[in-house]
């Protein structure tokens, strides 16, 4: 083995083009998801006040947006929805005309190529705010499953390409595969959000959503951010269960359990790049304290080298035009 001073490793640094030609992992566009959060009604569109540039918008307010999003070649949006209506089993989450299931089929004639992911939960349309069926002070989780597979039918009604299911019961990815094949939608993946952590990150995305538990916290269905192996087993079950993509969540603070996922399984694996990492990035720009641009990069590329395939981020939009400009 070559050591110095043969061995130079700074030779391939030289240049910017030297550099490129040996250069490791790289974001693409095509990595890209972007959420978006639809809000019951008419004429809304508003920005929301922790995520700068990150809007909540009716379904009547999409085109421009969609027009933009399809325009960067943004190959997906991920549907979070505000309902008007919320009550105890969170009924209007799988409502025919909810507002993700109006959304889907509008953006589904504006954008027939743009893919459809739709967030399969009950935490926002439920008066507690919680992800499951409260009983006493108890989330229920087999009474739970009927639900989220009843919101993931109506939504591949509408039109979704996927499905992504995010209230970390058990089962769940069972009982909607179950649910999917009966009705004839058995070409409909899903993409369970496998290791979801319970995390302070989840922060602005509340506001966002109007979804925060109005009692107690997630820590009884969300993992424990101390845990690693347990992160494989929830993996593993649902890839047993069906899962066709997996997802870790969050991404920053969870690099590890991304590329122990990615050594261990070999289905397709996305990271959710979430609203808290996403309000970082944005708060300290703001006041120059970084250069966005340089950190968003090297952000997204740090995801991308610990192993993801697939990048679900607010930042998709501003990433996929740096792209586009060669900015990037
Ligand atoms: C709903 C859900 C949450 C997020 C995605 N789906 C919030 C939560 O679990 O409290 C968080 C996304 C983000 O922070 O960007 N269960």
């Amino acid at each position: 083995m070559a050591s110095f001073p043969e061995l130079r490793l700074r030779r391939l640094r030289r240049t910017e083009r030297l550099r490129a030609l040996v250069r490791e992992s790289r974001v693409d566009v095509g990595d890209l998801v972007y959420p978006l959060f639809v809000v019951e009604g008419e004429g809304i569109k508003q920005e929301i006040v922790s995520m700068p540039g990150i809007l909540r918008l009716s379904p009547d307010q999409l085109p421009p947006e969609i027009e933009e999003i399809a325009g960067l070649k943004i190959p997906a949006v991920l549907l979070f929805g505000i309902p008007e209506h919320k009550d105890e089993t969170g009924s209007s989450a799988y409502d025919r005309e909810g507002v993700v299931q109006q959304a889907t089929r509008a953006i589904k004639k504006l954008a027939p190529q743009l893919l459809v992911i739709t967030d399969v939960c009950l935490c926002e349309y439920t008066s507690h705010g919680h992800c499951g069926i409260v009983v006493g002070d108890q989330i229920d989780n087999d009474q739970t499953l009927p639900l989220l597979a009843k919101i993931a039918l109506s939504h591949a009604e509408a039109g979704a390409d996927i499905v992504a299911p995010s209230d970390m019961m058990d089962g769940r990815v069972k009982a909607i595969r179950e649910s999917l094949d009966k009705n004839g939608f058995q070409y409909i993946p899903i993409l369970s959000y496998a290791a979801k952590y319970a995390s302070a990150f989840y922060g602005p995305f509340r506001e966002a959503a109007q979804s925060a538990p109005q009692f107690g916290d997630r820590l009884s269905y969300q993992m424990d951010y101390h845990n690693l192996r347990e992160a494989l087993r929830e993996i593993e079950q649902d890839i047993a269960e069906g899962a066709d993509i997996i997802m870790v969540k969050p991404a920053l603070a969870y690099l590890d359990v991304i590329r122990q996922a990615r050594n261990t399984f070999g289905c397709p694996l996305a990271a959710y790049n979430v609203s808290g990492e996403y309000a970082m990035v944005k708060a300290a720009a703001r006041q120059d304290w970084l250069e966005e641009r340089k950190a968003v990069l090297e952000i997204l590329t740090a995801i991308k080298r610990a192993g993801a395939d697939i990048i679900i981020t607010y930042h998709a939009k501003e990433v996929a035009s740096w792209l586009k400009s060669g900015d990037a």
